[in-house]
């Protein structure tokens, strides 16, 4: 392949920043062409070269729309990942219990969370098809997993990780049937230093995994990623998460 072009929703976030820095480093020590596409939400990143920049909010329906057109040129988009996710903020806190649920608050999760991810990959579709091999990964949460929730709370994060699952599914199935089917998947990333999971986990000791670390992982991880994997929920070293 002369060059790889990769998409990378929310690339200033903690996980999408260092990824990017990972995408560049593997491809100058393999003398590989890159280049990257990446959205952002509040505040512009530095000018980087080989990275294109175009401002998104996920919750912007019509705005998602633009990116098809902002892509259109691409020869072929072979890497697509979102990195983008919202667990506290502006809209409000994870809920702990029943009495906290806020509607407006769970449709902001969901917005973020399941519906802009999945707008934004319905707006890729065009240029990942022009891939020989696409292969896709949209970081989810191991809270999302259904089957494996014990502990209850989070119900927005919770709630629209598992819709977005099921949206991840569905595409995986639909997306088999292309002439050259790509590689659709839900990845957990593991605890990560960050600015979404800081309040839970600052008193850590030791701390969680850098997002260098993680980003490195998440670089391997989309690497490696075979057809046959189409359709799973998996940690980034590969091991499978039930739905
Ligand atoms: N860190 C962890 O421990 C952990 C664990 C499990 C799963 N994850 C998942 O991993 C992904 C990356 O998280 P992170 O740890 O790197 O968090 P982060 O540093 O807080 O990054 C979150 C990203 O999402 C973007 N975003 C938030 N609201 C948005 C909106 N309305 N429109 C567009 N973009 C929006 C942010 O952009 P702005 O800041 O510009 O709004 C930022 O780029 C998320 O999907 C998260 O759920 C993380």
């Amino acid at each position: 392949m002369d060059t790889l072009n990769a998409l990378v929703i929310g690339g200033n976030g903690a996980i999408g920043a260092a990824l990017i820095r990972q995408y560049q480093r593997w491809a100058q020590e393999n003398d590989q062409g890159l280049q990257v596409y990446a959205t952002y939400n509040r505040q512009r990143p530095q000018a980087s070269a080989g990275v294109q920049w175009l401002q998104l909010d996920l919750r912007d329906l019509a705005a998602i729309k633009g990116l098809a057109e902002w892509l259109q040129d691409i020869d072929a988009l072979h890497h697509w990942v979102c990195c983008s996710g919202y667990l506290h903020g502006d809209f409000g806190s994870p809920e702990k219990a029943l009495k906290d649920l806020q509607g407006d608050k769970l449709l902001d999760d969901l917005a973020v969370n399941s519906v802009g991810p999945l707008a934004a990959f319905q707006a890729s579709i065009v240029a990942l098809r022009r891939a020989q091999f696409a292969k896709v990964a949209f970081l989810s949460a191991q809270v999302g997993s259904i089957d494996d929730n014990r502990s209850g709370g989070w119900y927005g994060y919770r709630m629209s990780k598992a819709a977005l699952n099921m949206g991840i599914r569905c595409a995986a199935i639909e997306c088999a049937r292309w002439r050259r089917p790509p590689v659709i998947v839900a990845l957990h990333p593991g605890t990560t230093t960050s600015a979404l999971s800081q309040p839970f986990t600052a008193r850590r000791n030791p701390p969680p995994q850098s997002a260098d670390q993680c980003a490195q992982d998440l670089l391997q991880r989309m690497l490696a990623l075979t057809v046959a994997e189409t359709g799973t929920f998996q940690r980034l070293n590969g091991s499978a998460i039930p739905w």
